[in-house]
């Protein structure tokens, strides 16, 4: 092991890529799409998270970057590096779980639409958007994904969500009672978990919201999305203290 391998090795995963590791479980091959750096796909492999990755990214420079700090740990040899556009560097059923994470819930979505036979053959997904949680929750759900566990994470003063889901359309999502028809911008799972990040995030995303209203009641015009957006997160918080053991 050379010194920068070693300074690899040192290197502390990200809270939000942590808590990934944690939803993932353990599986046989993983693909690691957006893979950018790598370190993901190398905790991964060190964790025995899987035996083996497929580490993807549509950038040539990124995916160069993985396959360095690869070399430098030591363990490039158990991972396959390819350049391409979301699940199109898969045959279906080469791999039997894949992370999707650091990317925008819109191009998640994107990205499991345009191949579908891939997307659900995958035993786990586990998806950590940086945005458009909402889309992508309602597409899982539209699409036939049962949502298996979620979780928020604080990240360098940031909420982050990450979901796990797998294509299972016999078995439905189920949302607590009391739970905002077709909302899913935060995770039932979450909140039936009571996860302890639920109320400071959606305290801060209340406040997003009400800015903006204050900002567009100035200006005469206010969206009925905005209104509905800031209903259904105070009906989320009170049905998270209501559930308070
Ligand atoms: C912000 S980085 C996230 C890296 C890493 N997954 C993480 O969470 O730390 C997003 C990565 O996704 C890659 N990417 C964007 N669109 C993609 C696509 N359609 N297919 C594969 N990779 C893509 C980008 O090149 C970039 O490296």
């Amino acid at each position: 092991m050379n010194g920068a391998g070693n300074k690899r090795r040192g290197r502390a995963l990200r809270p939000r890529l942590e808590k990934a590791l944690e939803l993932l479980g353990s599986t046989d091959v993983l693909a690691d799409i957006g893979c950018d750096h790598g370190y993901f796909s190398l905790a991964a492999l060190r964790k025995g998270c899987c035996e083996r990755i497929i580490a993807a990214d549509i950038s040539a420079p990124s995916l160069a970057k993985a396959e360095r700090h690869a070399v430098e740990s030591g363990l490039g040899s158990r991972i396959s590096f390819r350049c391409g556009d979301g699940l199109s560097v898969l045959s279906p059923g080469e791999a039997t779980a894949a992370v999707l994470l650091g990317m925008g819930g819109e191009l998640i979505v994107s990205i499991l639409d345009a191949a579908k036979g891939t997307a659900q053959g995958f035993e786990r997904i586990v998806m950590q958007p940086m945005r458009g949680e909402a889309e992508l929750r309602g597409y899982l759900i539209k699409s036939g994904y049962h949502i298996e566990d979620e979780a928020v994470v604080f990240d360098a003063g940031r909420y982050y969500q990450l979901i796990a889901a797998r294509y299972a359309p016999e078995e439905a999502n189920a949302f607590p009672e009391g739970w905002p028809d077709g909302y899913y911008q935060f995770g039932a799972c979450s909140l039936e978990k009571r996860d302890e990040l639920m109320l400071p995030m959606m305290r801060r995303y209340l406040a997003i919201m009400e800015n903006k209203l204050e900002r567009a009641g100035k200006s005469g015009s206010v969206p009925p999305s905005l209104v509905r957006e800031a209903e259904c997160t105070r009906k989320l918080m009170d049905l998270f203290e209501q559930t308070e053991e």
